[in-house]
């Protein structure tokens, strides 16, 4: 992907009227060899392995972060400390919460941010948003979306930066391209998206760790969502990444009362629209081709039909950022934007799971967290919940609950009383302590143990980086 940033850099000089002159400055890598290569090729001045160093350099006023994806908070973090512009590929961090963050600093620092979707940047995905804003389909009842790939279907593919808790899953991965675009194009005519219920599975349980044994994958293989628009109109996305055979299948098909759009990525330029106007025996969906009069196609090339490519579409989102950063323009995709989609990954990644006094299986990937409700007895329940790494909880707590947990906290903090909890880590007891004094929690935290809960209570929403 750091290419295709450089590519995009390189390409926006010609093709646009950009508002400065580019220099790319440094490009920092693992290491120093490696960075040395890709600089040469690429056409950086310099190359580094300390991207601390590169992020603090004076002489640098915008950084594109191009890294695994555990490492995009650190990173755009103290790019913002230092006062850079900030343009960072998706997903911007494992939890809404580290995005948030990442949000804030950017606005309290002033600087401009950008997320790495560029297929909201295709001429054909605008169009279709003009299309839809101008009421050509009429009132929107329905979307379907979906990103598939099949770069993890092979089950003896070694185990990835995007298999890492931290940030990885597919729905993450690609399924937030899918989310950016069904809200991107249904904005402006259904409104946001207001609700979602997803559903993300684990398929390939474990991965070659590529020192000869295997490592265990606890993120989702495919992760679907059900969505809600505004309006009312509903609509489903899903991301796969083992979908055998599809290559680039970000596809989408809006529906409305006069009409309805049907795109797929594998021809991007191209977009087919569907209109009730056609009379009977004439009816079926048109194919309409990229060409100048689908903006800014005509910068890259005057004649129709001769298409764009991926890289091209990166050029695209370059421009639209440096006028953004030249206040030519709003940012096209900002953090803030970001959130929006990390927190309908989020909502999607682990349903909202009703606590009854039967038992219940939730599960985050395959093993995260696994959640069992044993025989209660009358008005509660119990609760098994096995967890790891970092999470954010949220209860409706009751005042009752408050003070169960409240005594929870104590028997943690005696690391006596096994009949509540069986084991847990130090951070653990400080995370059921804050549970017990407020409603969110974000913590890092390794608990295994039995919760008692009132039988009323929801667990809503559990999710695990
Ligand atoms: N927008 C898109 O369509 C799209 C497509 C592919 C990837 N991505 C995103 O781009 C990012 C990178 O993905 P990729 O496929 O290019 O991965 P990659 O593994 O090919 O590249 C990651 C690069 O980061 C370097 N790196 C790792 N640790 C580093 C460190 N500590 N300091 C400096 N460099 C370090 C690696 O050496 C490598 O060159 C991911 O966040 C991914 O989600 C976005």
């Amino acid at each position: 992907m750091g290419k295709a940033h450089a590519f995009g850099y390189s390409a926006a000089t010609q093709v646009f009227d950009l508002p400065y002159d580019l220099e790319l400055d440094t490009l920092a890598d693992i290491n120093d060899e490696a960075a040395a290569k890709a600089a040469a090729a690429l056409g950086f001045a310099h190359a580094t392995s300390d991207w601390r160093g590169l992020v603090a350099n004076p002489d640098i006023d915008v950084v594109n972060i191009t890294a695994p994806n555990a490492l995009h908070k650190e990173m755009a973090l103290a790019a913002i400390v230092a006062g850079k512009h900030v343009w960072c590929e998706k997903p911007l961090a494992p939890l809404a919460a580290d995005v948030r963050e990442m949000a804030e600093a950017a606005e309290g620092a002033g600087v401009k941010t950008q997320v790495g979707f560029n297929y909201l940047c295709n001429p054909m995905m605008r169009l279709a948003r003009e299309m839809i804003e101008a009421d050509e389909l009429g009132e929107i009842s329905g979307y379907r979306g979906v990103h598939a790939e099949d770069y993890m279907a092979d089950a003896t593919a070694a185990f990835t930066f995007r298999h890492d808790p931290a940030g990885g899953g597919a729905l993450a991965d690609i399924g937030s391209h899918a989310l950016a675009t069904a809200e991107f194009l249904l904005s402006p005519a259904a409104g946001p998206i207001t609700k979602v219920m997803g559903d993300c599975v684990t398929v390939i349980a474990e991965r070659p760790d590529g020192q000869g044994g295997q490592r265990r994958v606890d993120v989702d293989d495919v992760g679907r969502a059900f969505l809600r628009f505004a309006s009312g109109a509903t609509g489903s996305i899903e991301g796969n990444w083992i979908a055998t055979g599809r290559k680039m299948q970000h596809d989408f098909e809006v529906y409305g009362t006069k009409g309805a759009l049907a795109f797929t990525q594998e021809r991007f330029n191209e977009l087919s629209f569907y209109s009730t106007d056609n009379r009977r025996g004439r009816q079926g969906f048109l194919r309409i081709e990229a060409g100048p009069d689908h903006p800014p196609y005509g910068l890259f090339c005057v004649a129709p039909g001769h298409q764009l490519g991926f890289n091209d579409l990166k050029a695209i989102e370059a421009a639209g950022f440096l006028d953004a950063v030249a206040g030519r323009r709003p940012e096209p995709f900002n953090f803030r934007g970001g959130l929006r989609v990390q927190t309908l990954v989020e909502r999607s990644r682990v349903p909202a799971a009703k606590a009854s006094g039967r038992a219940f299986a939730e599960t985050y990937g395959t093993r995260n967290l696994l959640a069992r409700a044993g025989r209660p007895p009358a008005g509660y329940f119990t609760v098994s919940v096995t967890m790891g790494i970092r999470g954010v909880l949220e209860f409706p707590w009751s005042r009752a609950a408050k003070a169960t947990v409240s005594a929870w906290a104590r028997h943690i903090g005696a690391a006596r009383d096994r009949e509540n909890v069986y084991s847990c880590s130090g951070t653990a007891n400080r995370t059921v302590a804050a549970l017990a004094s407020g409603e969110r929690v974000v913590s890092e935290m390794a608990i295994t143990g039995i919760f008692r809960l009132p039988a009323s209570s929801t667990i809503l929403t559990t999710s695990f980086a």
